[in-house]
């Protein structure tokens, strides 16, 4: 995958050049821009509030926080360190290592599991993108101050039941995608990132200050980090575990494709640590932004997935300069899903072009297309199609529109099943010896990853199935 071709190179050349220490501190920093970039998106502000609201808080929270610290960090250096080692897309890397620590190649499944997570998380995440569009104008115009949460609910339920808008903002959205992708250009975007991350951050802080001033605040904190364990179901376990690899974007070999890009001599797992860290501030933010405004007026924390829409117009509409608050802040996390958007669409397109000699203009438009006429359904999930629970009969999926199913599919099964072959690559068929020179560790340090691999990862998300499925 192409992160950033022209950067990237420049800062491999760097190694050898005089000016190393630059280049290293940049090629650093580029990963970082580029992971975050996929990381922090709208699983951080959209969905994390929400499933954390129809999971019952404080216990979903621990569960979740869990998940990132002893099988989020653990794959994500699985997949960068697999991704430097072979030093290609994540396909031909997964092939090159085959043949040099003698593998079967039918581990590159890996990369086509991510392949196909990554085509069906956008069709829907573009959906999703196009709501952040639509509330651009709807805050800068200024009709939201002073709302009631009534009134602000309804202007969330009159988008919703417009297929015809939808299909407007969703079409926008996956346009800004495509045009990136299909320019192969990169660099540009990561400086942005640098600048525009950072603000976002911010902003949150902003709102909640807000929070702060509702009388609600200690109770939302409450809600978020004090666990009831009788909240916490299996399948509540199931989404948090789901929502570490959809947050941390692992399970898809994105990881793997920005690694090939990260020099030597830098620590990835330093460099893992970082993304990680970041990315849960900003969700953890964004808990403490939103529930205190739930709270404070009498909103359900579990309405589902409209719920930064039915509260954070509410703060928009009270605090002082509101208006531009809030349409900074749209912008801003329309900017947060492009980048993630654009991680999740470049390797459908790479291996179009590596695989079937497409050109990259082509191969974006094709794939990109598709994406978004699947896109399609996910609309007419949310009015024409409410009810329509194709998979209905299955417990598991009762009352599940197609938007849900695809959610729930990519998130909860296919990513952690990318985790659990990444996991069981490294930690039971890769060459140890490679693997502990890539991860330049203490002996102590790499024993604790490896055993993580090897064993507490595969069995968490092994026992986590068995229990759903039975
Ligand atoms: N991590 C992104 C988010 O939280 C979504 C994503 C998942 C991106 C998987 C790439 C791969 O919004």
């Amino acid at each position: 995958m192409s992160v950033s071709p022209s950067g990237s190179a420049a800062s491999k050349g760097s190694l050898e050049g005089s000016n190393a220490q630059r280049g290293l501190w940049s090629s650093r920093l580029a990963f970082i821009l580029a992971a975050t970039g996929s990381a922090v998106g709208l699983g951080n502000i959209w969905k994390f509030p929400y499933v954390t609201g129809e999971n019952g808080g404080g216990a979903f929270v621990l569960v979740y926080l869990l998940c990132i610290a002893i099988i989020g960090i653990p794959i994500m250096m699985a997949e960068v360190m697999i991704g430097r080692r072979g030093g290609r897309s994540p396909v031909n890397s997964i092939k090159a290592i085959a043949r040099r620590d003698g593998l079967n190649p039918a581990w590159k499944l890996v990369g086509a599991v991510g392949i196909l997570a990554g085509f069906l998380i956008l069709s829907f995440y573009s959906v999703i993108g196009g709501w952040a569009i639509s509330y651009v104008g709807t805050t800068a115009s200024g009709q939201l101050s002073g709302q009631t949460a009534d009134a602000v609910g309804a202007i969330f339920s009159g988008l919703l039941s417009s297929p015809g808008t939808l299909l407007l903002w969703h079409t926008v959205f996956m346009a800004l995608v495509m045009l990136v992708v299909a320019k192969g250009v990169r660099s540009g975007l990561e400086r942005a990132v640098s600048i525009l991350m950072p603000a976002l951050f911010v902003l949150l802080l902003i709102v909640v200050g807000y929070a702060m001033t509702t009388g609600h605040f200690g109770q939302a904190a409450a809600f978020l980090f004090q666990p009831d364990f009788s909240q916490l179901t299996t399948s509540g376990i199931l989404v948090a575990l789901g929502h570490a690899f959809f947050t941390l974007s692992l399970g898809m070999a994105v990881m793997m494709a920005y690694g090939s890009y990260l020099p030597k001599n830098i620590s990835i797992a330093k460099t893992s640590v970082t993304v990680s860290v970041i990315d849960t501030g900003v969700a953890l933010l964004a808990g403490l932004a939103i529930f205190p405004i739930v709270f404070a007026n009498g909103l359900e924390p579990g309405a589902g997935p409209g719920l930064i829409f039915q509260t954070l117009p509410l703060a928009f509409g009270q605090m002082p300069m509101g208006s531009l608050f809030g349409t900074l802040f749209f912008v801003l996390l329309i900017f947060a899903a492009w980048t993630s958007g654009i991680s999740l669409l470049e390797p459908i397109v790479e291996w179009l072009e590596e695989q079937k000699g497409m050109n990259r203009t082509v191969s974006t438009l094709g794939a990109g297309g598709v994406c978004w006429a699947l896109g399609i359904t996910s609309i007419l999930s949310l009015n024409l199609w409410a009810d329509f629970a194709p998979l209905g009969f299955i417990p598991m999926l009762e009352g599940k529109t197609i938007f849900d199913l695809l959610d729930f599919f990519t998130a909860n099964i296919l990513l952690p099943l990318g985790g659990l072959l990444v996991a069981v690559m490294a930690g039971w068929v890769m060459s140890k010896q490679a693997m502990e020179k890539e991860l330049a560790l203490s002996p102590g340090m790499f024993n604790l990853w490896f055993v993580t691999v090897r064993f507490i990862t595969p069995i968490a998300v092994g026992v986590v199935f068995i229990y759903n499925l039975a």
